[in-house]
C-alpha cells in the first residue's frame, strides 16, 4: 500500500503524555470555581445532607470555623444560601437587615475577608410556600417580586456581600436590582444573573439541602428545558438590563445552550452544575460503575470546552483539595 494512506495522522500529536500536556486546549482551575454552602440557623452541628453525600448543612454558629477551612482549602468565592426558620409568605426575613441572609453574609466576610461572597437572590428559601416571590392569586407576581429582590439586593450589599446573584426569573430583576444598588451608593457591585434558568428536575437533591419544598412547580417563571432559543432572548434581556456576567443552569444537559451564548455575548459566562448533576456523580461513583475523580475532570472540563467561564459546582472543595 502507499506510504500517503491515510493521509491523516491525528494520532500523532496523541503520541504521548507530555505531546497531550503541551496540546490540551481547556483546563480548569480553582480560580473558575464557585462553591454554594447552605447555612441553618438554630442549628447546632453540621448536618449532612443525604441526597449529596459529602455535603453538609453548616450552622450559623458554626459559619465562621466553616468559612476558614474554605478559604484555607484554596476556595476563591462561595454562594450563599440560607436555610431559614423565619418563613412568611413574602420571604421578608431575607429583607432584613438583622435576618439570616444579611447575617451569614457578615459572618462569612468577617470569618476571611478575601474570599468572595456571592449572595444567591431569591425568595424560595424563605418563604412559607417555596415559591420565588409573592403570591398574588395562583400566580408568583412579578413586578411585586422584584421590588422585594431589590431590597433584598441592597440588605445584601449593606451586610458585605461583593457580588449580587438574582436567580427568582422574573423579568426586570437586573433592572430593578441595579438600580437599587446604584440608588444605595452600590454603584460598583456587580450582578451575576440567572439568566437561563430552566425548571430542570436537576434541581430536587437542593430542594432538600436548603428545606425549599414546593407545591407545584416553577413552571410559570423558569424556562421550559425543551426551549434553546428562549435561553438567547433571556440572556440578551438580562444584557441589555446591566447584567454583568450571565449564567447557563443546570450545566451539563444544556452545554449547547452555553456554547450558543458563548457566541452571541461578549459577557463572562457562569454555568452552574446543580446538586442533581452532583449527586448523579457521587452515587454513581459509590456505586461503583464509574471514577469519580475522572469523571468530574471530564464534566468540568467538558463545561469549560462549550464555553463557560465561572462554574458553580458543589465538587468545588474536592478541586481545592486534591487538583484538577
Ligand atoms: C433558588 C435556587 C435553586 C437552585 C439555586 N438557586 C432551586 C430552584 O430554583 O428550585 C438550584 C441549585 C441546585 O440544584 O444545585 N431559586
Amino acid at each position: 500500500m502507499a506510504n500517503s494512506f491515510p493521509t491523516m495522522r491525528l494520532r500523532r500529536l496523541r503520541c504521548s503524555q507530555v505531546m497531550r500536556d503541551l496540546l490540551q486546549e481547556h483546563t480548569v482551575s480553582v480560580n473558575d470555581l464557585i462553591y454554594p454552602i447552605f447555612v441553618e440557623e438554630e442549628l447546632d452541628d453540621f448536618a449532612p445532607i443525604e441526597s449529596m453525600p459529602g455535603i453538609f448543612r453548616i450552622p450559623e454558629r458554626k459559619l465562621d470555623m466553616a468559612i476558614k477551612e474554605i478559604a484555607a482549602a484554596g476556595i476563591k468565592a462561595v454562594m450563599t444560601f440560607g436555610v431559614s426558620h423565619h418563613k412568611d409568605d413574602t420571604g421578608s426575613d431575607a429583607w432584613n437587615p438583622n435576618g439570616l441572609l444579611a447575617r451569614m453574609i457578615k459572618r462569612a466576610k468577617d470569618a476571611a475577608p478575601e474570599l468572595m461572597v456571592i449572595s444567591d437572590t431569591c425568595f424560595c428559601e424563605y418563604t412559607s410556600h417555596g415559591h420565588c416571590g409573592v403570591i398574588h392569586g395562583n400566580d408568583v407576581h412579578n413586578d411585586h417580586t422584584i421590588e422585594n429582590l431589590a431590597k433584598q439586593a441592597v440588605v445584601a450589599a449593606e451586610a458585605g456581600a461583593d457580588m449580587i446573584a438574582p436567580s427568582s426569573m422574573m423579568d426586570g430583576q437586573v433592572t430593578a436590582i441595579r438600580s437599587a444598588l446604584d440608588g444605595n451608593g452600590f454603584g460598583g457591585l456587580p450582578i451575576m444573573a440567572y439568566s437561563s434558568k430552566f425548571a430542570s428536575a436537576f434541581y430536587g437533591p437542593f430542594r432538600v439541602a436548603a428545606g425549599c419544598d414546593l407545591d407545584g412547580d416553577r413552571k410559570a417563571y423558569q424556562m421550559n428545558p425543551m426551549n434553546g432559543r428562549e435561553a438567547l432572548r433571556e440572556s440578551d434581556s438580562d444584557e441589555a438590563e446591566g447584567a454583568d456576567i450571565l449564567m447557563v443552569k443546570p450545566a451539563m444537559p444544556y452545554l449547547d445552550v452555553l456554547t450558543q451564548i458563548r457566541q452571541r455575548s461578549l459577557l463572562p459566562l457562569a454555568a452552574y452544575q446543580v446538586s442533581g448533576e452532583y449527586a448523579m456523580i457521587k452515587f454513581a461513583a459509590q456505586a461503583g460503575a464509574i471514577d469519580e475523580h475522572r469523571v468530574v475532570r471530564e464534566s468540568l472540563g467538558a463545561i469549560k470546552r462549550a464555553g463557560a467561564d465561572l462554574i458553580l459546582t458543589y465538587f468545588a472543595m474536592d478541586i481545592a483539595r486534591q487538583g484538577f
